[in-house]
């Protein structure tokens, strides 16, 4: 039954307006959903019918911060991006109920984000509850790798948050952002501790959700490439 669902799902998916996909997974190419292949690198403002600032939401799940967000910056655009389409459904199904035309989402592994963006398209990232990638700091979504991927869209004047119960990807965070000499703004090891110094950090994901329940402190580093 859990499987079937997941297949009904990815039908809706594939008809959704504000959903763009990468249906290989092996080649940096995105179908809309016509189902036709479509060139999103510098025509986002083309889907959102403005040229407001665009924030991206990394590893975004259901797109909880997306969506949250959307709301509370209606003059901003952003985009939820992850690999998982049944994850995805949940937030981009959200946008459209509520007709949140600020709001899309982008499934593709995040490896191939320098090819849905244009040089300067982007002003944030937000990477929520990403995987630690304990044994493998290459895979880090905050890792030099990947930072490079960012540097080649990103605006320059752009912000980087992190929000993260990982200790592992928060210490080796800090440690890139000194290694490269990058401007770190704030940091804090356990936000709930005190008054939410930015009023962002109180939304909350489905993993922050679960890691709460768990006691674990949750962690936010803002800064700049
Ligand atoms: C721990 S979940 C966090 C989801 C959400 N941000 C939250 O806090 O509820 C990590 C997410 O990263 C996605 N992910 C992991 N590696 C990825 C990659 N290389 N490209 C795209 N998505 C990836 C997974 O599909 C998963 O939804």
């Amino acid at each position: 039954m859990a499987q079937k669902n997941k297949l009904q799902k990815f039908a809706e998916l594939n008809t959704f307006k504000n959903v763009y996909q990468n249906p290989f997974h092996e080649n940096p190419i995105l179908t809309d959903h016509t189902g036709e292949q479509i060139d999103m690198k510098g025509q986002w403002h083309k889907h959102f019918g403005n040229k407001n600032p665009i924030t991206l939401e990394l590893a975004c799940g259901g797109g909880e911060y997306t969506l949250a967000m959307g709301k509370d910056y209606p003059n901003r655009n952003f985009i939820g991006i992850d690999i998982k389409g049944n994850r995805i459904w949940k937030g981009a199904r959200v946008a459209l109920a509520e007709g949140q035309d600020n709001v899309a989402f982008l499934r593709s592994r995040i490896e191939f984000i320098e090819h849905f963006f244009e040089k300067g398209e982007v002003q944030e990232i937000w990477i929520t509850f990403a995987d630690p990638q304990l044994k493998k700091a290459r895979k880090r979504l905050t890792s030099p790798i990947f930072l490079d991927r960012y540097r080649k869209f990103l605006a320059e004047d752009n912000l980087m948050h992190l929000k993260t119960d990982s200790p592992v990807l928060y210490e080796y965070t800090l440690e890139v952002i000194e290694e490269q000499k990058l401007e770190l703004l704030y940091e804090n090891s356990d936000i709930y501790a005190q008054p939410l110094v930015y009023p962002e950090l109180r939304f909350k994901t489905f993993y922050e959700k679960m890691h709460l329940e768990d006691k674990r402190t949750i962690k936010y580093i803002q800064y700049k490439l």
